[in-house]
């Protein structure tokens, strides 16, 4: 039987990656399947949560009956959704790779090899760090926790990466995944470390991202006295 140790707790989970386009046919993206979030999102819901999911530019006909689903594409797009969906929500789970720059300008029209010769130049602006916001706006006993995906194999630069990330973005847990070119995006395994805002390790898992998913909620979310 399901434990509903989540009962009516409002969750908020953004997935996905977020597009950036500059022209109207072409975007610069990333890799996020959008997986390890949509299980959250399930999992929560499983277990009793009233959950939201911030779908940047995946597919949701997957998502179980009773999220509400917004889709989103650009990450100012991303930014707008979360932080209203925030202002009703005891917890935000930030899973979506969110971009980091944005094209300084949108062409009009698709650009074309016959105006810009044999190289391209695409200016890029800084986006806005919608973690780091959220973590800075947040209410008393309201819970934000970030993810951090990472191409550093080694265990302990891993650790450090984590530490530095937990302490610039101000979130209370920070999921830290290894990505690397094989495993992370896309696969349907994850091998994660949840750090609290002391940098402390407090959970580790790997599997499937479902049973990743209820061990994220486990330790970061259990009301059980
Ligand atoms: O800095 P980095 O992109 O590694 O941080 C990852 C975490 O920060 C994720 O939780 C992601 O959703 C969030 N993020 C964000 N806004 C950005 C970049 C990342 O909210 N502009």
């Amino acid at each position: 039987a399901a434990r509903l140790d989540l009962d009516g707790l409002r969750v908020v989970v953004t997935a996905g990656g977020t597009r950036e386009p500059f022209d109207p046919v072409r975007f610069m993206g990333n890799r996020s399947s959008g997986k390890q979030g949509m299980a959250i999102a399930a999992a929560a819901a499983a277990r009793g949560a009233n959950v939201t999911l911030i779908a940047a530019n995946i597919g949701t006909e997957a998502v179980p009956d009773g999220i509400a689903v917004e889709p989103v594409g650009t990450t100012l797009e991303l930014e707008k959704a979360v932080t209203d969906a925030a202002r009703e929500a005891d917890v935000v789970i930030m899973a979506a790779a969110v971009a980091d720059y944005r094209p300084a300008q949108v062409q009009q029209g698709k650009i074309k090899k016959e105006h810009t010769g044999d190289r391209l130049t695409v200016e890029f602006v800084v986006n806005p760090d919608i973690l780091a916001e959220l973590s800075a706006a947040r209410r008393e006993g309201q819970l934000v926790i970030g993810f951090a995906a990472e191409t550093e194999s080694d265990p302990a630069t891993l650790l450090e990466l984590g530490r530095s990330k937990i302490a610039r973005k101000g979130c209370d847990f920070l999921v830290v995944n290894n990505v690397g070119w094989n495993h992370g995006f896309a696969a349907d395994d994850n091998d994660v470390i949840v750090l609290n805002t002391s940098g402390d390790i407090v959970m580790e898992a790997s599997g499937t991202k479902l049973s990743v998913a209820d061990r994220i909620l486990d330790a970061t979310l259990s009301r059980v006295p």
